[in-house]
């Protein structure tokens, strides 16, 4: 068992020197928290699938801090993707890219001839990426199947012994992973729904792209590996709760004799909550409720466990989408029906 230490933000030198000796360390974004190792070293990379129990065949975002860092790795970036550079980067837009061959090892890639890169909007990570000197892998550090972890406490909890270091820069802001867009394809496709969204991506090229909304359950392999496994799934079963139905949802939890956890807006949680219900406040409105849906779910696993969780469905547009695509999977597609 290795012994995990927490970084604070002045430590990142330190943190730095894990990375280039191979070591494992989780790291602050504006989305997730990541799980970092030198995306030049196969070994170190390796051990990122093994820490986390994912699946081998499920490739890697390789997080850099500046546009030069991505450039060893791809040819011919295209106006349009420079377009979407300039304006999103730093930030939650994650690009894929035909990479030139052989550039990036299997163990990133899972096989693919394309990659997917990021350079996140937090100050403390892009320099300990140019610290290290080297692009660092970056899934979330969550273990596989668990909700991603949006505090250094949350990696903790899942990783604790499994890897050298966590660089704790406080709670995340935006709380949902970044969107994805497949910039190998013929037109620029979305994966993976987050903070940034289509129709901006939309208005900036001035052309239609490609929304790929494949939903749980679904026999079609999903363009991005990652999407076909079980996500976000916390001990309790989550039952997603429209807008105008609490009241309806609060009479069937007062029936129960189980303890109920339920996450709401706080307007929400303040109609008359049954005794037997474990309020858990997304905050007023749908960027608080991004920010603390898997602290939620997180909270009621570890802190407080209920047999259901009641939580809040959005409408399924700008931010809403890429919550509820999150929502959905934790509840494995399950809606409260009166
Ligand atoms: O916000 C984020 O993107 C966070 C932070 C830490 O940067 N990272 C993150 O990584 O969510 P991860 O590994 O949990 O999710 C990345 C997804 C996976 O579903 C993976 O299958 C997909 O991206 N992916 C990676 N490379 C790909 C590629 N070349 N083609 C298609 N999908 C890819
Ligand atoms: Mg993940």
């Amino acid at each position: 068992m290795l012994i995990t230490k927490i970084y604070k933000t002045d430590e990142i030198t330190e943190a730095a020197d894990e990375l280039k000796k191979g070591e494992l360390i989780a790291f602050p974004t504006e989305t997730v928290y990541g799980l970092g190792a030198d995306a030049t070293n196969e070994q170190a990379v390796k051990r990122v699938y093994m820490a986390k129990g994912r699946p081998s065949d499920n490739p890697l975002i390789v997080t850099v801090a500046s546009f030069e860092m991505m450039e060893k790795y791809v040819d011919n970036i295209s106006q349009n993707a420079q377009k979407l550079i300039e304006h999103f980067w730093p930030g939650s837009l994650t690009l894929i890219f035909k990479i030139k061959p052989g550039s990036l090892s299997r163990a990133v890639t899972g096989g693919l001839e394309t990659a997917a890169f990021r350079m996140p909007d937090n100050a403390v990570t892009r320099k300990l990426i140019n610290l290290a000197g080297v692009p660092i892998v970056g899934p979330s550090a969550n273990s596989s199947g668990k909700p991603s972890p949006t505090t250094a406490q949350h990696v903790f909890h899942d990783l604790e012994g499994r890897i050298a270091g966590i660089v704790d820069d406080g709670a995340t802001t935006v709380g949902v992973e970044s969107t994805i867009l497949d910039m190998s394809s013929e037109v620029p496709t979305i994966l993976r729904p987050g903070a940034v969204l289509g129709e901006e991506i939309e208005q900036l090229l001035g052309e239609k792209i490609i929304f790929d909304r494949h939903k749980v359950g679904e026999k079609e392999t999903p363009k991005a590996p990652g999407m076909k496994y079980k996500h976000y799934a916390p001990d309790a079963q989550v039952l997603i709760v429209k807008q105008k139905e609490w009241n309806v949802a609060y009479d069937w939890a007062k029936k129960s004799n189980k303890k109920i956890g339920i996450m709401a807006l706080n307007t929400d949680l303040e109609k008359n909550l049954p005794d037997n219900c474990i309020p858990y406040d997304l905050g007023s409105d749908i960027h608080t409720a991004s920010q603390r849906l898997f602290a939620g779910l997180r909270y009621f696993d570890n802190e407080q466990p209920v047999k259901w969780i009641l939580a809040a469905g959005f409408a399924e547009k700008g931010l809403g989408a890429a919550y509820m695509n999150r929502l959905r999977k934790s509840a494995g597609d399950r809606f409260f029906e009166k």
